[in-house]
C-alpha cells in the first residue's frame, strides 16, 4: 500500500483499489502542492473539528461522495452541513470496504472555530486503519499518554503518524518516548512548519529515534512512502 503525505497531519492511504483521506487541510495550508478540488477519495476521515484537521472535509465529501468518518459529534457536526457520514467512537472500531478503523484516544480538543464562534464537537481521537495487511496509527492531535503503550502491546503497527510541532501537540522528546511506546516499524513526523508556533526541526527527531533504534522516514510535502 501507499501512504501519501499532502502536508500538515493530512496523509491518503491507498490500498489497489481504495483510497482514503485523513485530516484533508489542503486549501488553507500555505504548504499545500495539491489542489484541494482535485483531489479523490473514497472515505474521508477527521480527527477533530479544528480547522487544520477538518480542513476542505466537507467540500471533498460533497464532490466526491466520500463518506466522512469522525468521532460522533464531529461526524453529526458534518451530517448538519450536509455530508454522508460515519459516526464512531472512542475505542471503537468498524470494517469498511477499503478496511478497518479504529479510533483510539487523543489528548486535545474539538471544535469548529467560526468567526470567533465556537462550536464544540465532542472529543477528538486518533485512528488505527487497517487496510490490506499493515497497520497504520495516525495520532491526530495529542499529548504524549502512557496508554499508547497498550497500543505498542496489542498491535503490530507498521507506520506511526506522530505529530511534532509542541505547543498544541507533543514536541519532539514526547514523541520519541511515543514512538518507543508505539514499536512502530517506521515513524513519520506530521504537524509541525506549517505554521511559525510548530516549527521544528524533523531532522532532529529522525536523530534521536535512531539512538534509541527506532526507524523514521521524514516526507517532503506530496512525497510517498511504499509499505
Ligand atoms: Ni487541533
Ligand atoms: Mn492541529
Amino acid at each position: 500500500m501507499e501512504i501519501g503525505f499532502h502536508g500538515h497531519a493530512c496523509f491518503s492511504l491507498a490500498s489497489k483499489d481504495k483510497r482514503i483521506i485523513i485530516d484533508p487541510f489542503i486549501k488553507g495550508n500555505p504548504l499545500a502542492k495539491i489542489n484541494w478540488e482535485q483531489v479523490e477519495a473514497d472515505a474521508v476521515l477527521v480527527t477533530h473539528g479544528h480547522g487544520d484537521h477538518l480542513g476542505d472535509a466537507l467540500q471533498i465529501a460533497e464532490r466526491t461522495g466520500a463518506m466522512i468518518i469522525a468521532p460522533n459529534e464531529l461526524a453529526k457536526y458534518c451530517q448538519s452541513k450536509g455530508a454522508k457520514v460515519h459516526a464512531m467512537h472512542i475505542g471503537g472500531s468498524y470494517h469498511f470496504d477499503f478496511g478497518k478503523v479504529k479510533l483510539t484516544p487523543a489528548w486535545h480538543g474539538s471544535a469548529v472555530i467560526e468567526n470567533g464562534e465556537i462550536t464544540y464537537t465532542g472529543n477528538p481521537c486518533g485512528f488505527l486503519v487497517f487496510m490490506e495487511d499493515k497497520v497504520i496509527y495516525h495520532a491526530g492531535d495529542t499529548a504524549l499518554f502512557g496508554d499508547m503503550e497498550l497500543l505498542g502491546r496489542i498491535y503490530q503497527i507498521d507506520v506511526a503518524l506522530l505529530p511534532i510541532g509542541d505547543n498544541f501537540t507533543m514536541g519532539i522528546d514526547d514523541a520519541v518516548i511515543a514512538a518507543q511506546f508505539l514499536k512502530a516499524k517506521t515513524v513519520i513526523p506530521m504537524h509541525y512548519n506549517t505554521f511559525d508556533l510548530i516549527k521544528q526541526d524533523p531532522q532532529v527527531f529522525q536523530k534521536k529515534l535512531e539512538e534509541k533504534g527506532l526507524q523514521c522516514k521524514i516526507l517532503d510535502i506530496e512525497e510517498r512512502f511504499y509499505l
